[in-house]
């Protein structure tokens, strides 16, 4: 099943369908509402890839888009070489629990290895979101530790896991 799912650039009918997702207020993706166009809008400006930063589309054969991955910088020291990506990964509710999530994050970093000459990938989570830790320790990330109250969300700071997973992992 794994190798039906791939990662590829979005297109514009991504971006829609993106923003007709619900919005589950209470979930772990939900951070407040956002407008009706925020992936349109973001689609329009760079295509969702620049240089340092970008998403793809999870792809699954005979299904088509099932989600998201995406990654930005994190800085630990000065550049050129102080950096790390943190990535992210959102996958529409009717297609979580089937293993894409698992094998989606593991394309990524094989990707992001292959294509920049980053060391170092980090990914967190809340800590009671156990499909995602699953997810990332299946996909080669090592736990680290927990961040206390690093993410405000529903009205409290929430502690995070945070993952990484080197190059030579
Ligand atoms: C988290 C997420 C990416 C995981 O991807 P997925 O395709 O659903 O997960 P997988 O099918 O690859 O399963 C990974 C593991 O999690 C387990 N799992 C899946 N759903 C679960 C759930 N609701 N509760 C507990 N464990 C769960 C699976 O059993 C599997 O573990 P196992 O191999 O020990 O059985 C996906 O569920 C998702 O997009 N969730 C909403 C957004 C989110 O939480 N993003 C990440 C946080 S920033």
């Amino acid at each position: 099943m794994p190798a039906e799912v791939r990662l590829r650039p979005y297109r514009v009918e991504d971006a829609t369908a993106f923003d007709a997702e619900e919005q589950v207020p209470g979930s772990f993706e939900f951070f407040g509402w956002r407008s009706a166009n925020t992936w349109l809008r973001k689609f329009a400006t760079d295509g969702m890839v620049a240089d340092e930063r970008g998403n793809l589309v999870v792809d699954v054969k005979g299904i088509g888009a099932v989600g998201d991955v995406g990654w930005s910088p994190v800085h630990h020291g000065p550049p050129p070489h102080g950096f790390a990506f943190n990535v992210g990964i959102g996958l529409f509710a009717e297609h979580r629990g089937r293993g894409y999530g698992t094998e989606a994050q593991r394309l990524l970093a094989e990707y992001l290895f292959a294509y920049s000459r980053v060391e170092r990938l980090e990914a967190s989570t809340d800590v009671t979101n156990i499909a995602e830790q699953r997810a990332l320790t299946k996909a080669g990330f090592t736990r680290e530790g927990v961040l206390r109250h690093a993410q405000w969300r529903a009205g409290a700071f929430h502690d995070v896991v945070l993952f990484s997973r080197l190059r030579g992992d």
